[in-house]
């Protein structure tokens, strides 16, 4: 299996761009199935869910057309409407595929899906089946299989019990296709769903309320077209700027949206880490002593979970006592006791609060990536470890993080990558 191998401590330097954002590319591939005509998206990461993301469509009928970060999609031809369970078993985002499907063939089989072991249970879908439920659809399980039918899909409201990224941009899709207006309440607010929403918008939908909790959804015969830009990753760059100061750099962080990250920045305000920051870019500078600061994630705009691995390695580093508080999902702190075989002080009140005593030295190890922002949370780790690191598993790294062992060594990081 592949490894990480990591040269600590790494102090970087100069430059590096952040890439179409995972989360909502994800999205707009399974998007393309309620279209009438061919879309291009440009800006898309080169990282492994997105193949399969583009493979799911192909097998479904659809034509893909990739050349380097662009794709042109034409569903125009879709002429499936099963998801296999070998594909969708490698990737939470394959129910992405499943409103689309409903809603363009009034009928749907798939069977659970896979993806990062974070949440409980395996991750439920039970919101989605709900939503789609109230949209008119009826439920069947058979043989390990869920189908979804709906003759016509009629448009609702629901409220969501729990907020739910994808589950929002599930019922936005499929809404758009149904008779009648939907409204949809306690929706999730990302960036990634206005961004879906505005598109679907300039192309024939009519969608309002999208980055705010409540969502109406008038249905149209059809949505056409076009183009597609995936706005940066806003989890990549926070990771970037967390790496830059947990190892006290300075690092400009470009082609990103810092307005996307408000939080963190206003975080790194409170702990002492300046930076300045442009309409695209952002430069963390060299901030030798960080302040402890307690946080606990939330739904956009609070403190994104994607990013509570690495900002916990950060608080290894601070000046006294915080408390980390993951409130989203039940199995996203398992890579502590990891930084504390590294020699991180923690203490784990339960599974979902620790206490990082800071600052420690931390010190090389053989380690295991258990999840993709896990594993992030680990390179940075590394880096500000005395010595070499390994990490394993790291194909759980390059789903989310494209190509990042090349990335980091431009910025100066003394990472190999090992067969
Ligand atoms: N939940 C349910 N039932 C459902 C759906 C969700 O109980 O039917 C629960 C989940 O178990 C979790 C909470 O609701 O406790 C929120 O999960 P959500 O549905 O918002 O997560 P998601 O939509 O599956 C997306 C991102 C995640 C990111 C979360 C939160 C995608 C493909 N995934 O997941 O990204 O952590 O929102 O922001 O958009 C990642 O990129 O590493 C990643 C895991």
């Amino acid at each position: 299996m592949s490894q990480f191998i990591i040269n600590g401590p790494a102090k970087l330097s100069g430059e590096i761009p952040v890439n179409g954002a995972k989360n909502l590319a994800l999205k707009i591939i399974p998007a393309s199935i309620i279209l009438a005509d061919e879309i291009t998206i440009t800006n898309l990461p080169d990282i492994e869910d997105i193949d399969r993301a583009l493979s799911l469509l192909e097998i479904l009928g659809g034509k893909t057309e990739k050349r380097g970060s662009r794709v042109k999609i034409d569903t125009r031809n879709l002429n499936k409407n099963e998801l296999p369970k070998d594909i969708a078993n490698k990737f939470r985002a394959s129910i992405m595929f499943v409103g689309p499907l409903l809603a363009r063939f009034g009928e749907v089989k798939f069977p659970h899906p896979g993806g990062c072991v974070i949440g409980a249970g395996g991750r439920p879908i039970d919101i989605f089946v709900e939503g789609f439920k109230k949209l008119g659809a009826e439920l069947k399980i058979q043989n390990d299989h869920y189908i979804l039918k709906a003759k016509k899909l009629r448009g609702n409201t629901y409220f969501f019990p729990n907020v739910s990224v994808t589950a929002t941009e599930s019922l936005m899709m499929t809404a758009t296709l149904a008779s009648g207006t939907t409204t949809l309440k306690n929706c999730a607010m990302e960036p990634e769903i206005t961004e879906l929403a505005q598109y679907l918008n300039e192309n024939g939908a009519d969608i309002q309320g999208a980055g705010t909790p409540t969502m109406t959804i008038k249905g149209v015969d059809n949505v056409s077209g076009g183009k597609f830009h995936i706005i940066p990753d806003r989890i990549e760059t926070g990771s970037f700027a967390i790496m830059a100061a947990a190892t006290g750099s300075e690092l400009t962080i470009t082609d990103c949206r810092p307005d996307h990250i408000q939080i963190l920045l206003t975080i790194f305000e409170k702990i002492g880490i300046k930076y300045q920051r442009g309409r695209d870019w952002l430069k963390i500078k060299r901030s030798p002593k960080i302040q402890p600061y307690s946080i606990k994630t939330h739904e956009y705009p609070g403190f994104p979970t994607d990013l509570q691995p690495p900002y916990t390695v950060l608080m290894t580093q601070a000046q006294g006592t915080s408390i980390i508080h993951e409130t989203i999902y039940d199995r996203r702190l398992f890579y502590v006791d990891m930084l504390s075989q590294m020699g991180a002080d923690t203490i784990m009140c339960d599974p979902h609060r620790v206490v990082v005593n800071g600052p420690t030295k931390l010190y090389n190890k053989k380690l295991t990536s258990p999840d993709l922002r896990a594993g992030i949370a680990l390179i940075i780790a590394s880096l500000v470890a005395e010595g070499e690191t390994q990490i394993g598993n790291i194909y759980q790294i390059d789903r989310g993080y494209e190509k990042i062992d090349k990335r980091l060594r431009k910025i100066g990081v003394n990472i190999n990558r090992s067969k």
